[in-house]
């Protein structure tokens, strides 16, 4: 299994350019399923978990054609399963769920099981998509579903869920009559989905706001489609140039999906220039804590928590950290204790003392954003840090190795 060795080298410089978003590019590759005919998709990030929804839609009998950050996929399925293998792998893969059931009439997915951050339950997924009219039963671990065509409804969740949001979205597209879902997630990455489906021909209203209309039609088309920029592969760099005092222009980006993140890290006092599609981190002298919460969208982001906290370890004062979203989202904490943080978890709340000088070990990521903390850690330890299990940060972080030599860290990758 490979590890990273990462040594600090002093203050990040220089530019780096974001890849497209994971989150939005996961569920746009499910909707191709909607439709036979060719979808192109621009700007893929070159990470494993693409790879693993590109070898999803292959095996249920889609032709999927990739190649660096594009993607061409046609056809039809010839399957119905997203089999286990893949899906221990990957949760997302119940993205697949909502299109499948609503262009075939059935889909069998492997329930997925818990994961490092938590439970994870796909309750709200189902339900919602049972109230449209599918039978959906569990068998051997495999959520099986039917249904005659889906009827529209009104959806009403309980709590806002990202993929559950963009399963419905995507089975209310091709459902008879109009489905709203109120509550609905307002993520950047569920407005790219919208966009791309209604470019195929979908009739979705309510972008970026919590009530979408979706309007079912008889069928949808092929489209090309440009992913966009990543919002927490740009906020993991604005960690990295504000840990490190560093300067760094990121380019490619949209500051605007990233409002609440940037305006806390400039209450710490981190000087920041914004463009339409580029940030500027400048040197700092040094910063002040400050407390947070996650939240969905427009919120401060559960997938930039554990990447802030690292950056509190170095802030002057206290920062309570208090993570609202997933239970078990603090495992980044004893590995950053074990390299000198001070920081006690009560509950869901994490309070981080600094600035504390951090000392190199051997740590072990437990998950994409957990990992990614480590990485900022080590950006600033006393010596070479070793990270473990780094299969996290491949399925997440675009290109991360030559991001991060390019702007001045000495990275090296080895297999144990
Ligand atoms: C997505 C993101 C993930 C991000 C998360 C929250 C993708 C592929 N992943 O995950 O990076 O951290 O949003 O922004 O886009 N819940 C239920 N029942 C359900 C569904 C969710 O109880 O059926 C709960 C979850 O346990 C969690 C909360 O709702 O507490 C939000 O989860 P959700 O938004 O669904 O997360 P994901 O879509 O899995």
């Amino acid at each position: 299994m490979d590890q990273l060795i990462i040594q600090g080298n002093g203050p990040l410089h220089g530019s780096v350019r974001i890849g497209g978003a994971k989150n939005a590019a996961l569920p746009c590759l499910a909707a191709t399923i909607l439709t036979d005919q060719a979808i192109e998709l621009n700007g893929l990030p070159r990470v494993n978990d693409i790879r693993t929804m590109g070898r999803l839609l292959a095996e249920m009998g889609k032709d999927v054609q990739m190649e660096g950050t594009r993607a061409r996929i046609q056809g039809d399925l010839a399957s119905y399963t997203a089999p286990y293998q893949l899906v221990k792998t990957m949760r997302a893969s119940i993205l697949v769920l909502g299109p499948a059931l609503a262009r075939y009439g059935k889909a069998e997915v492997s329930l997925p099981g818990g994961c490092a951050i938590g439970a994870r339950p796909v309750d709200l997924h189902i339900r919602a998509l049972e109230k449209m009219g599918a039978q959906i039963k569990l068998e051997h671990g495999y959520l099986k579903a039917t249904c005659e065509r889906l009827t529209g409804c009104d959806i009403h969740f309980q709590k806002v869920t990202v993929t559950g949001t963009e399963n419905l979205v995507m089975a209310a597209c091709l459902a008879e009559g109009r489905t709203v879902i109120h509550n609905a997630a307002r993520e950047p990455e569920v407005g790219d989905l919208i966009d791309m489906l209604n470019r195929m021909g979908a009739q979705i209203s309510g972008r970026d706001t919590d009530t979408l209309e979706i309007q079912g039609v008889n069928q949808l088309k092929g489209t090309s489609h440009n992913i966009v920029p990543d919002r927490i592969e740009t906020g993991t760099y604005v960690c990295a140039a504000a840990i490190t005092r560093g300067h760094v222009r990121i380019e490619n980006c949209r500051p605007s999906h990233l409002e609440r993140f940037l305006s806390i890290m400039e209450e710490t006092g981190l000087p920041l220039k914004r463009e339409k599609d580029v940030i500027e981190v400048l040197p700092h002298k040094g910063l002040v804590s400050r407390d947070v919460q996650t939240e969905p969208y427009p919120g401060f982001p559960t997938d930039m928590q554990a990447q802030f906290m690292a950056v509190m370890t170095q802030a002057d004062g206290r920062s309570l950290i208090s993570e609202n979203i997933f239970e078990n989202r603090f495992m980044h904490v004893q590995e950053l204790v074990r390299m000198g943080a001070k920081i006690k978890i009560e509950g869901h709340n994490a309070l981080v003392k600094g600035p504390t000088p951090l000392s190199a070990a051997e740590v072990m990521a437990t998950d994409l954003r957990a990992s990614a903390s480590l990485i900022l850690a080590a950006l600033i330890a006393d010596g070479p840090t070793t990270i473990r299990r780094i299969y996290h940060l491949d399925r997440g972080y675009d290109l991360l190795d030559s991001k991060l030599a390019n702007l001045g860290v000495e990275v090296s990758r080895v297999s144990a």
